[in-house]
């Protein structure tokens, strides 16, 4: 993997951009199934190319309800001899695309085999800070505590820090909590991946992201925060019988377990890209100029720490797109 890394961060980009640029031209138009069909229809048929033989870990679900980019679908042009994983999220944020606000992100995460946690659909708890806070929060501890040690790491009052918290009626509690500290809220409609990415970029001028998202997005959301040097700590959060059932039956024995980012995808081998759909903090979103379309992405490795802003001029009269379904190319 080590040597393969280099070459292929390029094209992990590409695929994350087709996917973008795809899913892009059903910005506002209310409907994130046909968003997200035209990410996974790009970023499948781009992964044909890409040197490696990968094993889809996280993606579209189940094979039977997926037709592509289904968990153990193996992707890549086989030729590369280097075993992979692969999680991928061809839209983070359907709704967000289907509706056209910000943050909708296109993601693939590679990393060495058997190195990502295959957690199924669930959701969990989670808290994640950037490099300065690390090694100072606990999911366990109470909500008050953490915002103090970590605006304590920062150096700032606690008025002073800024958390993300994903606007759900299962936050009320926690949104409360953390308005009693004087703390302020950024409440986001969806996407708490950009949210986790943000508490490790001081721009954005995010500290905290806590609360209850999809499990999928947490080892996403872990990927990129190894690779910038910050933290995420999860818990499965488990509401009723059916839900601990299926954990059970996942293998996902113990309700209580604390999944740090080494736990959700480990070791060194990690490349994380992602291309920005709409426009958000971290990335501006695709951009449609008639011969002419822009994209943003970010692509990091874990092992050197390099992170690459890239922007991408497509020029449209020569550039087509790899379609899966159609099993041809395609005008973007
Ligand atoms: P989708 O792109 O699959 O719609 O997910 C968006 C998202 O907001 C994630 O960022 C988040 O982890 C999860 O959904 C939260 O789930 P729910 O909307 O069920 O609360």
């Amino acid at each position: 993997m080590e040597d393969r890394e280099r070459e292929i961060m390029l094209d992990l980009v590409r695929v994350t951009e087709t996917a973008a640029l795809m899913a892009g031209r059903y910005m506002g138009m209310g409907n994130k199934e046909l968003v997200d069909a035209a990410a996974v229809d790009g970023m499948r048929g781009m992964l044909e190319l890409v040197r490696i033989t990968g094993t889809v870990v996280i993606g579209e679900g189940e094979k039977d309800k997926a037709p592509m980019l289904y968990v153990g679908e193996k992707l890549g042009n086989g030729k590369g001899e280097t075993e992979v994983d692969i999680a991928v999220d061809p839209v983070e944020g359907t709704r967000l695309v289907a509706n056209g606000l910000p943050n909708a992100l296109s993601i693939i995460v590679v990393a060495a085999r058997g190195a990502i946690l295959p957690v199924p659909s669930f959701y969990m708890h989670k808290i994640a800070v950037g490099p300065k806070a690390k090694g100072h929060i606990d999911i366990n501890a109470p909500v008050r505590e953490n915002l103090r040690v970590v605006a304590a790491a920062l150096g700032r009052k606690g008025r002073d820090l800024t958390v993300v918290i994903l606007d759900r009626p299962r936050h009320r509690q926690l949104i409360e909590e953390v308005r009693q500290t004087g703390a302020r809220i950024k409440l986001i409609s969806d996407g708490d991946v950009a949210g986790a990415i943000a508490t490790c970029l001081e721009e954005t001028g995010v500290d905290m992201l806590m609360g209850i998202g999809g499990a999928p997005e947490a080892v996403l959301s872990a990927a990129a925060i190894k690779c910038l040097g910050g933290e995420i700590q999860t818990k499965l959060w488990l509401p009723d019988d059916e839900q601990r059932k299926r954990a059970t039956e996942a293998g996902f024995t113990e309700e209580n377990r604390v999944f740090t980012a080494e736990d959700l995808v480990r070791g060194d081998g990690i490349i994380f890209a992602a291309t920005g759909i709409t426009d958000g903090e971290l990335l501006q979103g695709v951009r449609y100029y008639g011969n002419l379309a822009t994209t943003n992405s970010i692509v990091m490795r874990m092992r050197t720490g390099t992170v690459r802003q890239i922007k991408t001029y497509h020029d449209l009269t020569r550039k087509t797109l790899r379609s899966m379904k159609m099993g041809r190319e395609v005008e973007v």
